[in-house]
Order: structure tokens, then C-alpha cells, then sequence
């Protein structure tokens, strides 16, 4: 009972404030009429909602829209494209990825999507996301690498389903920025903690060499580098040592030893380590002319690769408690500049061994 009464009362005030403002705009005409009257193109719509309610949607050509009780929206029904940002999955094989997509889409019903979506771009967003998880999470890393095509046909199919029930219809996806974040962790022996020598890297792997994933020979390069760094200390038996200066006299005593003419020869680069936390903890290899520099501090030039990393970082490396990748996916070992002559380095290393 007093549900109707309350819409009669509604209905009444409505129609009474819709008369009025009607009036005004007849009144005032010339000059409303540059205020009142809107143009929707071709391609666009406009949506009303009058006193709060939505009327039947308007456009194209000229639009009505009454002063004061009129809160109106031009939409444009023309197909657009939105970026979606990279988001971190797991694959069926282990590897963890970052994937983003470009969906390429338009308004299929305004009246649906004004009524149902309140931010179009995060709708979107979070059912494109929502749709990747679950298609991609079924398949292996190559398989996304090599079916990109198929698979952007099937994600399209799934977000418009998706997108169907917010009126917007989606037409086109693409699969962008494809980046290998971390390889399953049974694949990489290199990236287990170890104190003899490392076994050979798989040539010809999935996970190396590829340009989009190059961090795995970085990391085997630290390993290795730490490992030798291990050994030099285990064979001075001071594993219990507080870090000091000793820690950084070993790890230039190793270096030392491992530069010759031949690596300078193969690697061409210049080196730069910050060891932060600690008083000039810095050292550098220049690996570039004649048999090679290694020293402390910082070299004069811009280095070509530069490795930052804590004392206690360094530590849990050498103790096996964290590996190099680890620390890197955990941000706490830091990697800066060129990544092709990082894993130039690591190449060498292992020949050194
Ligand atoms: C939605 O995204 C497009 C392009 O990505 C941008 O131009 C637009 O401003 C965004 N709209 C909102 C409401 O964030
Ligand atoms: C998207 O879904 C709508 C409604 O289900 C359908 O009519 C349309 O053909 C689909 N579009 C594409 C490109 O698959
Ligand atoms: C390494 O340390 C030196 C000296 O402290 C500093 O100038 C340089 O910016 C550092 N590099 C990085 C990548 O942190």
C-alpha cells in the first residue's frame, strides 16, 4: 500500500517538475536552446537519466536535454583499444609469467552498460585478467609463446561472453608483452645452491638465450660467482666470520685469479658490483684491454653491467640459504644495464671452471 502511494507521489512530482522545467525552456527559448539542445555524431549516444530515472536512450542528431533534472552522458559506440597491464600467472609446466593483452572493444547495448558498468576500463580490465587466468593457466609456457594467434581467438571469445552481461561486445584480442618472470625451478639446476662445480648449463633450453627472458643467465653467472666466492672462504675455514673487508679481499682474490688475456678477449665488457650496506663496497672488472683490472671502488668509466647487492645478501647467497635468482626475484640482488654482456660473462666463468 505504501509502495504505491509512494510511487503516485513520485509519479505526480515528476510529471509536475518536468512541466515546469519544460516551460521554463519554452520561455527562455532562444537562449535555452544553446544550453538544452546537444548534437550527438553518428557514432555517439547520449544517455539521460531524468529526475534519476533513465529514459530511452537518444542520438544520433539533436538531443533535448531539460536543465537542472537532466544528468546526461555522450558514449561513443565506436570500437576502442584497451591496454591491459601485464599480470603474473603460473603456467600448467611451473614457469611464472607476466602477460598483457590489447582488447580491442565497443559498446554493443549503452542503456546495459550504463546501467550494469560503473568504470568501463576496469571492468574490462579485471575480465580480461580474470579470462587469461583462467585459459593460460591450462597451457604450457611454449605453447603460449608459439599458439599466440589460437589462443587470442579463444581469450576473445571468452572476455566477450564476459563482457556480454555489461552490454559491450569485444571483437579482437591480442596477447602482448610476454616475459618469462621465473622458470620452474626443477629445470634450473644452475640456480640450486652448490659449492663445486656448477653442471653445464642446457644449451639450446627453452629458458635461455630467447632476448624476452635473458635473467636466467645472469642468475647462473652469480651462482657461479658466489660459488667460487664460497669456496675461497670454506678453504679459509672462517665460515663464522662477521662480514667485514675480509669478505670483499676473498671475492677480488677470486676474481683475480680468473682474469686472463683469453676472457678479456671473449667478454669486452666492463663490470661494476655495489655491495650496499657496507663502507666502499664497491669493486669493478674491467674486462676490456690487455689481461684484464680488477679493483676496488668504482671505475672511472659507465659500466656496461652493474650488480647491487647487501652484505647479508651476499651471506645467505654463500650459506645456500637464498639463491641469486631469489634474491633477484625478491629484489634484493639487483641487476643494471646491459643483459646480453651479463650473460657474455657467465658463458666465460664456466669455461674458467
Ligand atoms: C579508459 O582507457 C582509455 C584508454 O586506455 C582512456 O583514454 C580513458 O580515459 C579511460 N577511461 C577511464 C574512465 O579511465
Ligand atoms: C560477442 O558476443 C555477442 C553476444 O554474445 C555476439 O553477438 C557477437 O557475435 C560476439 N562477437 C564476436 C566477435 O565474437
Ligand atoms: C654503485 O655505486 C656507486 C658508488 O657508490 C654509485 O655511484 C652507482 O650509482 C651505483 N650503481 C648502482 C646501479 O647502484
Amino acid at each position: 500500500k505504501t509502495e504505491s502511494t509512494q510511487t503516485c507521489f513520485d509519479c505526480i512530482c515528476t510529471s509536475f517538475v518536468k512541466f515546469f522545467v519544460f516551460l521554463f525552456f519554452l520561455v527562455t527559448f532562444p537562449i535555452s536552446g544553446f544550453f538544452c539542445l546537444k548534437i550527438a555524431h553518428q557514432y555517439e549516444r547520449i544517455i539521460i537519466y531524468r529526475l534519476g530515472r533513465l529514459i530511452p536512450i537518444k542520438g544520433p542528431g539533436v538531443v533535448l536535454v531539460l536543465p537542472c533534472i537532466d544528468h546526461w552522458k555522450k558514449v561513443d559506440m565506436r570500437t576502442k583499444a584497451f591496454n591491459v597491464p601485464p599480470s603474473k600467472l603460473c603456467t600448467s609446466d611451473g614457469c611464472i609469467i607476466s602477460i598483457g593483452a590489447i582488447v580491442h572493444f565497443s559498446i554493443q547495448d549503452p542503456r546495459l552498460m550504463s546501467l550494469s558498468v560503473q568504470n568501463m576500463n576496469h571492468s574490462i580490465r579485471d575480465a580480461s585478467q580474470g579470462c587469461m587466468m583462467n585459459l593460460l593457466c591450462k597451457k604450457t609456457y611454449n605453447d603460449i609463446k608459439t599458439k599466440r594467434q589460437g589462443l587470442s581467438y579463444d581469450l576473445q571469445v571468452d572476455i566477450n561472453q564476459s563482457a556480454k552481461e555489461w552490454g559491450l561486445a569485444v571483437s579482437r584480442v591480442e596477447l602482448s608483452d610476454i616475459t618469462l618472470i621465473m622458470a620452474p625451478q626443477n629445470k634450473t639446476p644452475a640456480f640450486m645452491p652448490m659449492y663445486g662445480a656448477p653442471p653445464p648449463p642446457e644449451t639450446g633450453d627453452a629458458f635461455t638465450g630467447s632476448g624476452v627472458d635473458n635473467f636466467g643467465g645472469i642468475a647462473q653467472f652469480a651462482t657461479q660467482l658466489f660459488a667460487q666466492v664460497a669456496n675461497a672462504q670454506s678453504q679459509q675455514a672462517n665460515d663464522a666470520e662477521p662480514p667485514t673487508s675480509s669478505t670483499m679481499d676473498n671475492l677480488l682474490r677470486v676474481l683475480k685469479t680468473a682474469v686472463n688475456e683469453e676472457l678479456v678477449q671473449e667478454v669486452d665488457t666492463l663490470y661494476q658490483f655495489n655491495i650496499t650496506g657496507i663502507q666502499d663496497g664497491n669493486f669493478f672488472a674491467d674486462l676490456r684491454t690487455g689481461s684484464g683490472v680488477v679493483g676496488l671502488g668504482v671505475c672511472s668509466e659507465s659500466p656496461d653491467v652493474t650488480f647491487s647487492l647487501s652484505m647479508s645478501t651476499l651471506q645467505k647467497i654463500i650459506a645456500g640459504s637464498v639463491t641469486p635468482y631469489n634474491a633477484y626475484i625478491g629484489g634484493q640482488l639487483h641487476m643494471d644495464g646491459d643483459t646480453d654482456k651479463a650473460m657474455k660473462l657467465e658463458k666465460v666463468v664456466k669455461d674458467i671452471k
